[in-house]
C-alpha cells in the first residue's frame, strides 16, 4: 500500500475510523494531523467497541506507529487517560506513539472558555464538543499559545503562559465573570505532564520523511469532514482547522508529492451534530428512522446526530476540494430498511433565483437552500453479509452507481456494517 489520505467527507462521523482501520492492516504508520480530542473514532473489533479520540485508530495493530503530528491541538490529560484506558483493554502504545513537539497544547483554561462562549447568551452557540479546540487554535493563530516543546524550555513556557493569562484572565474576568487563572497552577500542571510524554516527543515531520524515504506506508487519519472545515465549511458553524486536504500537509510537514492515494469517506446519508445549515435535514419520523437504525448518536458527546438524505451536490463539492481519487460508501445497511430512497442533486433558492445545482460555498445561501431530490426505489433484502459487490441487490447497485455518476469519482470500498469485517471492495 502507498501513502494514503482518509478524508471525511461531509460533516464528520462519517465512519472514517472502520476504514483506517482496515487500511491500517496494510500501513506501518498512522498519523493524525488537525483537529484534537473532539473527534470520535470509532472500530468494532470481534464485538468489542473502540473509541479513539487523539491516539490514532491504527494503535489496534500491535506492530504500527502511530504519529500525532504538529497540525493536532493535544489535550496532554486526555492523552494519557486514552493511553491508559487502551492499556487496560491490552494494547500498549508509549513505545511506539510519537508526537510532534511543535503540535499545540489544549489547556483546561481552553476548555473553560469553549464552555464559557457555547453557554454566554451574547456569544453565537455552536453546539462544538467542548474539548477546548476553538480557543486553543485561536490561541495558536494569535501567536501567544503554548507548544509541547515549550514544556522544556522554562524560561520560554513562563513568559509565553504570561503574555498568555495577561489575555485569557481580562476575557476569564469582564466577559465570563469567572475566577481567574493562576500561572503557577498552570506552570505546575505543565511541570506534572512534561515528564509523563517526553519520551514521546520528537520531530514527527522529520520522522515521517525518513519512514516514507525507507519505503515504509503511511496512512493519515483525518478527523472531521470537509463540511466542517475553517475555509471550506459552513462558516462559523464548524471546527477550527482544515479537515479538508491542505490540513494534511500542513498539519504534518509530507509534501504533496508523497501522497499517492486521497480517499474520500461518505456516508450513504447525511448526519450532522452541532448547529449549523442542513439543506436535507429530516425532522420528522423518516429523520427518526435513519438515527435508529444507523445509531446516530455523537461518540465524544453521546449527542443525537441529526439526520437527512445523501446530499450529493455537498459531496461532488468535496470531490473537487479535496481531489478525492476514490470514495468509500459507509453506512449502505442502513438504507436496507427504507422503501424509496432519496439523493439531493441541487437546491431550490427562491421562486425568482430560481435552482442550482452547485453546492453554494457561501453558507447564509445554503441554509436559504430546499434540497431538489431524486427518487429511488430502495432494495429487497440486505446487504449485509455481501462479500462481493455481485451479491448486493439490484437497486443497491443501481444507487451507487447513480451516486458516481453524479460526483465522478469511484466508490471502491463499500462498508456494510459496523464491524471490521464488514466491507466489500470493487476496484
Ligand atoms: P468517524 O468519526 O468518521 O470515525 O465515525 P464515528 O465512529 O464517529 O461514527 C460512525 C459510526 O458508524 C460508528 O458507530 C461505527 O461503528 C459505525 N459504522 C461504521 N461503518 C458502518 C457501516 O457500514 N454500517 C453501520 N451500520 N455502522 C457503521
Ligand atoms: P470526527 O473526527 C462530527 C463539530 C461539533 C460542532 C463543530 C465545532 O469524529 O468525525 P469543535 O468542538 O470542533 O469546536 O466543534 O464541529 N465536530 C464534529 N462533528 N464529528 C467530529 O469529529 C467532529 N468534531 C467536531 O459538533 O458542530
Ligand atoms: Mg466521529
Amino acid at each position: 500500500m502507498r501513502n494514503t489520505a482518509i478524508i471525511g467527507a461531509q460533516w464528520g462521523d462519517e465512519g472514517k475510523a472502520k476504514i483506517v482501520d482496515i487500511l491500517s492492516r496494510d500501513a506501518d504508520v498512522i498519523v493524525r494531523y488537525q483537529g484534537g480530542a473532539n473527534a470520535g473514532h470509532t472500530v468494532v473489533k470481534d464485538g468489542v467497541k473502540f473509541i479513539f479520540h487523539l491516539v490514532p485508530t491504527g494503535a489496534l495493530y500491535p506492530d504500527k506507529t502511530c504519529v500525532i503530528g504538529n497540525g493536532v491541538v493535544l489535550d496532554p490529560e486526555q492523552l494519557l487517560e486514552e493511553i491508559s484506558c487502551l492499556e487496560e483493554k491490552g494494547i500498549f502504545l508509549k513505545d511506539r506513539l510519537k508526537i510532534s513537539g511543535n503540535a499545540h497544547i489544549v489547556f483546561p483554561f481552553h476548555k473553560l472558555l469553549d464552555s464559557a462562549m457555547e453557554t454566554d447568551s451574547a456569544a453565537q452557540k455552536i453546539g462544538t464538543t467542548l474539548r477546548g479546540i476553538g480557543p486553543a487554535y485561536t490561541d495558536k493563530m494569535r501567536r501567544i499559545g503554548v507548544r509541547i516543546y515549550d514544556l522544556y524550555h522554562p524560561d520560554v513556557l513562563k513568559e509565553r503562559l504570561e503574555t498568555n493569562l495577561k489575555y485569557k484572565n481580562a476575557i476569564i474576568r469582564e466577559i465570563f465573570h469567572k475566577k481567574e487563572i493562576l500561572l503557577e497552577e498552570i506552570l505546575s500542571y505543565c511541570m506534572k505532564i512534561a515528564s509523563r510524554i517526553e519520551s514521546m516527543v520528537c520531530d514527527t515531520g522529520n520522522f515521517l520523511h525518513q519512514r516514507i524515504r525507507e519505503g515504509d506506508s503511511i496512512l493519515f487519519e483525518g478527523a472531521q469532514g470537509t463540511l466542517l472545515d475553517i475555509d471550506f465549511g459552513t462558516y462559523p458553524y464548524l471546527t477550527s482547522s482544515n479537515p479538508t486536504i491542505g490540513g494534511l500537509f500542513s498539519g504534518t510537514g509530507v509534501n504533496p508529492g508523497q501522497l499517492d492515494e486521497i480517499i474520500g469517506i461518505a456516508k450513504a446519508y447525511q448526519t450532522r451534530v452541532g448547529d449549523g445549515p442542513f439543506p436535507t435535514e429530516l425532522i420528522d419520523e423518516t429523520g427518526d428512522k435513519l438515527r435508529q437504525s444507523g445509531n446516530e448518536y455523537g461518540a465524544t458527546t453521546g449527542r443525537p446526530r441529526r439526520c437527512g438524505w445523501l446530499d450529493l451536490a455537498a459531496l461532488r463539492y468535496a470531490v473537487k476540494i479535496n481531489g478525492f481519487t476514490r470514495i468509500a460508501l459507509t453506512k449502505i445497511d442502513v438504507l436496507d430498511k427504507f422503501d424509496t430512497i432519496y439523493i439531493c442533486t441541487g437546491y431550490q433558492i427562491s421562486e425568482e433565483e430560481g435552482s442550482i445545482s452547485r453546492y453554494p460555498e457561501d453558507s447564509t445561501r445554503l441554509a436559504q437552500c430546499q434540497p431538489i431530490y431524486k427518487e429511488l426505489p430502495g432494495w429487497e433484502g440486505t446487504v449485509r453479509g455481501a462479500t462481493d459487490y455481485k451479491e448486493f441487490p439490484k437497486n443497491a447497485r443501481r444507487f451507487i452507481e447513480k451516486i458516481e455518476n453524479f460526483i465522478h469519482c469511484q466508490i471502491s470500498l463499500i462498508s456494510t456494517g459496523p464491524d471490521r469485517t464488514e466491507i466489500v471492495r470493487r476496484y
